[in-house]
């Protein structure tokens, strides 16, 4: 395999690729303003500039230095080639370049969202001198609205131009544009056209420095106090990996992680803002159940003692009801895959009119889906097991760049199809249209249902609220609604940024994401809820949800072709630790 050398450190590579490439490839820092690695190259930062010595094939393979100092973001890489980012020469570059870049920056990193994440911060740190030398006055450039979430502080810009090239190579709308020329060049948007396509706030991810800010985070939070954790775009059916930013409990922004398979290094603006309804002032914080005449709120075990009760009540009424063994009744979280005979619903002989029916949402994760499903046929061997609404608009969107918004809007209805499919041992799954149609139906002999939502907007419908009449209904959901004002029960589950899971996207990947914030005080997540309607009706012992011990039981794929996010190294500190 060619090998190439930088400071003393030989990195073997593959194909075509630029020294830079190579270099952080291998987590080999050099710097670098102007290159992206989802972007085209133009080389016009100067800050990877290096000293590179590669063999001579005219003059039998003798390792000759190039004169000039080489762009390793635009220099291809070859086999034998020896670069040196740290000669006194390459250096010398680095401290030219800072000293350049910052002559008219106005140095306000106290007051700079980016502070604690910018590269043009950490260069100076590193490569930069202490005290500038230029005692003209500095040019001002104005702060601009140039979008409806991005804004641009021009005077902090170094003119990378990444910004630029995203508009044109990854969204191709072009709206960012290089005005002016020499020192009073400046990145603006052509005059009424904003900064507005549905990707538009990854500039502000690629801008390297505090030029363009994120209008949602702006001043909320400085960025060190922020923890990350990997998580699964949980609005749409696309599956982007994304980090959610989060302190003390509560979530601040999300941002996109790096996955060539799936969204590449980009996240849509939907999927960026779309986690708001996790923080919604009107969040369902307390069990409700029916109570003289009315709901009233309810603690959780009254709550799960009247949900168990009602959901018992129904199933009683199917004289031919048997009890089924359970794959949940011993040893959940304890590994091993149920046996296949004890799943239920998959044992012969069931009385087809179903008593019970649940409607599992596509915004759950697959083991929950897989619980509650568990949980409707332990009561009712033939429960109508009905997906959840999936809500689409349009069509799938690419952009030239190659990311697809997915025109559906929940992250799992495939996966949630998986788990019904597992519990009934039955391919065929009841849509959601299909599900209410029968549950509509005056001759259906369903009695009782649990409804899950958790959906960000309004979802429930005329249609959904008439075939819950008369039928004890169990309400588990984030946010209030028409069918949660008249449930018998409701039951405020958490949203996904609360819990762990699967999620199964569009294509077919199952991706794991962890829990980031933590549950809701006065709400459960779903699974738990599952859990404990299962011991309240007396099919396990109380146990605590875990969604990994769920997925053991669940086995097959869920065992085997989870995705799991690639664990963050650690960052070195670049400042000793002083004890006080
Ligand atoms: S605004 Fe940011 S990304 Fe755009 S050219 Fe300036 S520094 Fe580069
Ligand atoms: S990163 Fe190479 S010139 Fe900018």
């Amino acid at each position: 395999m060619p090998t190439l050398t930088i400071d003393g450190k030989a990195f073997p590579f593959e194909g075509k690729k630029m020294i830079l490439q190579v270099a952080l490839d291998n987590g080999f820092e050099v710097p670098h303003y102007c290159y992206h690695p989802g972007l085209s190259i133009v080389a016009s930062c100067r800050i990877c500039l290096a000293e590179v010595a590669q063999p001579n094939p005219r003059n039998n393979n003798k390792l000759e230095l190039i004169p000039k100092l080489m762009p390793t973001c635009q220099t291809p890489a070859a086999d034998g080639m020896v670069v040196y980012t740290n000669s006194p020469k390459s250096i010398a570059n680095q401290k030219a370049v800072m000293e350049y870049l910052l002559l008219n920056h106005p140095l306000d990193c106290p007051v700079c969202d980016q502070a604690g994440e910018c590269s043009l911060q950490d260069y100076s740190y590193k490569y930069g001198r202490a005290e500038s030398r230029f005692e003209e006055e500095k040019i001002k450039q104005p702060v601009k609205d140039v979008g409806p979430h991005v804004k641009l502080y021009s005077d902090r810009c170094i003119m990378c131009s990444r910004c630029v090239r995203f508009t044109r190579e990854v969204t191709g709308t072009a709206e960012l544009a290089v005005f002016g020329r020499g020192a009073t060049e400046q990145i603006d948007v052509f005059p009424g056209k904003a900064l507005d396509n549905e990707l538009s706030a990854n500039v502000v991810d690629i801008c390297p420095v505090g030029a363009l800010l994120d209008k949602d985070f702006l001043f909320t939070q400085r960025v060190w106090y922020l923890k990350e954790t990997p998580s699964i775009d949980g609005i749409t059916a696309g599956g982007d990996n994304i980090s959610i930013h989060h302190n003390n409990g509560k979530v601040y922004r999300i941002k996109p992680r790096t996955n060539m398979e799936v969204n590449k290094w980009w996240i849509s603006d939907e999927v960026r803002y779309g986690w708001k309804f996790v923080h919604d002032e009107n969040r369902l914080r307390h069990p409700v159940r029916q109570q003289l005449g009315g709901p009233l709120e309810s603690d959780w075990a009254r709550a799960i003692e009247d949900a168990a009760t009602g959901l018992q009540h129904a199933a009683a009424s199917k004289a031919a009801a048997a009890p089924v063994p359970l794959p949940l009744r011993e040893g959940l979280g304890e590994g091993g895959a149920p046996n296949e005979s004890s799943v239920p619903g998959s044992a012969s002989g069931s009385p087809s009119a179903p008593v019970i029916a649940v409607i599992i949402s596509p915004m759950l994760p697959t083991e929950e889906a897989y619980l509650l499903a568990t949980l409707a046929r332990s009561l009712d061997p033939a429960a109508l097991l009905i997906v959840g609404p999936v809500p689409r608009f349009g069509e799938d969107k690419t952009f030239p760049g190659g990311y697809t918004i997915s025109a559906e809007k929940c992250p799992n209805a495939r996966g949630v199809r998986r788990a019904i499919q597992r519990v009934t041992g039955d391919q065929n799954v009841t849509e959601y249209a299909a599900g209410l149609a029968r549950l509509a139906d005056k001759t259906t002999t369903v009695k009782a249902v649990i409804v899950t939502g958790n959906f960000p907007t309004k979802w429930t419908t005329k249609e959904l609220t008439d075939a819950l009449k008369g039928k004890f209904t169990v309400v588990i959901d984030t946010l209030p609604s028409d069918i949660a004002e008249k449930a018998d029960v409701v039951l405020p589950g958490a949203t996904w940024a609360e819990k762990s899971g699967v999620f199964e996207n569009a294509k077919g990947r199952i991706q794991s994401f962890e829990q980031a914030i933590a549950v809701l005080e006065g709400a459960r997540t779903e699974g738990q809820i599952a859990f404990d309607l299962l011991a309240a009706c007396g099919f396990a012992p109380p146990a605590r949800y875990d969604a990994a011990g769920v997925r053991e039981q669940f086995g097959g794929p869920l065992t085997t072709d989870v995705k799991h996010p690639v664990v963050y190294h650690e960052v070195e500190p670049d400042m000793q630790y002083v004890e006080l």
